[in-house]
């Protein structure tokens, strides 16, 4: 596979041959991770990346800071919380400062859509990885998502993947519906009319208004964490009506396929958008999911910095 990125800021212009090459490429390293003791890359000895985390996160987070491991880079955890964006410093300001100690890359995750482009602006000659921008994009995300799919299920063309729950505020709808289309899957999204964008079909994906029947069609299911601190109030009428109508539990995985897997991009809502059943059964991916963020993620930093796969 040629690999010409030296950034990650979005999904939106990579092409099939991008995906299948970045699938393989991110399943080959599953070895170096699973053995004891580990076998680290190593490519990016000497390489410092500063992890800007201006919006909370427990996978993205940790799990970039295992792949630098993994990769040889040293990396600064730096969080908005406790610095001195305290006292009034800016946004800007502090990404120069963090720059000027060395860094060769900036993963950053904000609530605003389009924060890592600004950033990338602030400072063209180190490339940013998005961690999550607002409602827009969450490009790891949906790069580990076809990892963990693949790895379990195998090729993903022609299977089809249901994405259940609060799409219209979800970042990581947008970026599974491009990783799982590049993949050759079709997508389907579900849910209250109030949680879906105004124009499902524009997205991307198919609307089924019935999650039973989206969910009988489907080989992944894929729930969303209902979020309600990018909602505006009364989306829906209360969480118990809505585990009862668009909720995953046992009575709507009746309707799946024998074979088809659970996914959540976490973190969960128990008895919200997934039973405690669903998640913890043998059908659920969500742990592999978060292993697989890690392959994903040492991958991308391996491509863009340390000229993996060129
Ligand atoms: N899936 C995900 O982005 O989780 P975090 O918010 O914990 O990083």
């Amino acid at each position: 596979m040629a690999w010409n990125r030296w950034n990650l800021l979005d999904l939106n212009d990579w092409e099939p041959d991008d995906f299948h090459g970045f699938v393989d490429y991110a399943l080959s390293l599953a070895p170096r991770l699973e053995s004891l003791p580990k076998k680290p890359l190593d490519s990016l000895r000497g390489m410092t990346v500063a992890n800007m985390f201006i919006e909370n996160s427990t996978r993205t987070r940790n799990s970039f800071a295992a792949a630098e491991q993994m990769t040889g880079a040293a990396y600064i955890d730096w969080s908005a919380s406790g610095s001195s964006m305290a006292k009034g410093e800016t946004l800007r300001d502090t990404v120069w400062t963090l720059c000027e100690m060395g860094v060769n890359g900036l993963v950053v995750r904000h609530s605003l859509t389009g924060m890592p482009y600004y950033i990338q602006k602030l400072v063209p000659h180190i490339p940013v990885f998005n961690a999550g921008d607002g409602a827009r994009s969450h490009p790891t995300q949906g790069l580990l998502d076809i990892v963990a799919a693949t790895r379990r299920l195998g090729d993903l063309k022609g299977a089809t993947v249901a994405i259940i729950g609060d799409v219209k505020y979800s970042r990581v709808a947008r970026s599974d519906v491009l990783a799982f289309g590049g993949m050759g899957a079709r997508v389907t999204v579900s849910g209250p009319r109030t949680l879906l964008p105004a124009n499902p079909e524009a997205f991307g994906a198919k609307y089924v208004p019935d999650p039973r029947k989206a969910v009988a069609e489907a080989d992944i299911v894929m729930l969303l964490r209902v979020q309600l601190e990018r909602q505006e109030a009364g989306l829906f009428p209360s969480v118990k009506e809505y585990h009862a109508l668009y909720g995953a539990n046992e009575e709507l995985l009746a309707h799946a396929k024998p074979g088809a897997v659970v996914m959540h991009p976490a973190p969960i809502n128990r008895g919200v958008e997934i039973s405690s059943a669903l998640a913890d059964g043998e059908r659920s991916l969500l742990r592999e999911q978060v292993h697989c963020g890690v392959l994903a993620r040492m991958a991308v930093l391996d491509i863009c910095l340390g000229g993996g796969k060129r």
